[in-house]
């Protein structure tokens, strides 16, 4: 069967890793609607996409929306698509009653646009770390960068005991040790809805040790900056911060290394001035 590699223009850099992958045509009219164009026949062919949803998370999902639509209508034999960072994933619980489920609805879109596997790395709500999910009826294939962030900072501090921020990125730690996280109401936080971190225990031995705090992501910090605070209250030696998506919203990575934070190391799902581990890479080795 005849592979095809499809590849957005927020995922132009992923280009080198594929050679060969064949760039969708995407434009804007004037009114800022986009124009798409699949410049190859998919038909028959098993085709894999690579987009970035991130940023401008609601434009881009558009732009995959009508990118996939237009592939399944040319009948590929088989659809994937790589979004390493899946947008809305963190809205995965109704909390309040009459909360919308977005990550539902975003899985569900995907299945019915002809999408037969999403691939993508450390999933929100995904706890159990790489393998085979489902979700609203979309088969997901959860990709981990934790093994690569981990060497990536033990190459310059070698016994860095991985400890994760909460229970949700135990998997991430690897056999380390994990910090206790209660998060508290609702709040504002720059006129957007946000959860406050409330409380973070350390219920492990921190003292004198170089640890390397590891989770999915770093939105506005506030999780990893408490952590990296109770760690050195605790005694901490050296504190390292790993994550897969950086964000680094509301100037975190600055705030990160006021708050005693040394290496920081993410991936390029999103583009960062820390990005050094390649997704692409993790693509090539787990998926393709
Ligand atoms: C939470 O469960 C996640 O794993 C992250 O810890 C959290 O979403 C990061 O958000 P923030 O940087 O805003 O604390």
């Amino acid at each position: 069967m005849e592979r095809l590699v499809l590849i957005s223009d927020t995922a132009g850099d992923f280009a080198a890793a594929f050679p060969g992958a064949v760039a969708a045509e995407i434009k804007k009219f004037p009114d800022g609607e986009f124009y798409a164009r699949i410049p190859t026949d998919c038909k028959g062919k098993e085709v894999l996409l690579l987009h970035r949803c991130y940023p401008e998370q609601n434009e881009n999902l558009m732009k995959l929306f009508i990118l996939l639509d237009a592939i399944k209508s040319q009948s590929p034999s088989s659809l994937r698509c790589f979004i390493p960072y899946l947008p809305y994933a963190r809205m995965d619980k109704a909390v309040k009653q009459g909360e919308a489920i977005s990550a539902d609805t975003v899985c569900k879109t995907l299945k019915s646009l002809g999408c037969n596997e999403l691939i993508t790395v450390d999933c929100h709500f995904i706890k159990q770390g790489a393998g085979i999910f489902e979700r609203a009826g979309l088969k997901i294939r959860n990709l981990t960068a934790s093994g690569a962030l981990l060497a990536h900072i033990r190459k310059s501090s070698p016994n860095a005991l991985a400890i994760s921020p909460d229970q949700g990125a135990a998997y991430m730690a690897k056999g380390g040790e994990s910090i206790k996280k209660v998060r508290g109401e609702y709040g504002e936080m720059g006129g957007a809805t946000y959860r406050k971190v409330a409380e973070m225990k350390v219920d492990f031995e921190a003292k004198g040790k170089d640890l390397v705090i590891i989770d999915d992501m770093v939105s506005t910090g506030s999780t990893m900056i408490k952590a990296v605070n109770v760690l050195k209250v605790a005694g901490a030696k050296k504190i390292s911060c790993a994550t897969t998506h950086g964000l680094f919203l509301s100037g975190a990575l600055e705030k990160l290394r006021e708050a005693g934070a040394g290496e920081i190391v993410a991936t390029d799902s999103i583009h960062s001035p820390v990005s050094k581990v390649h997704v692409a890479d993790l693509l090539k080795a787990k998926a393709v």
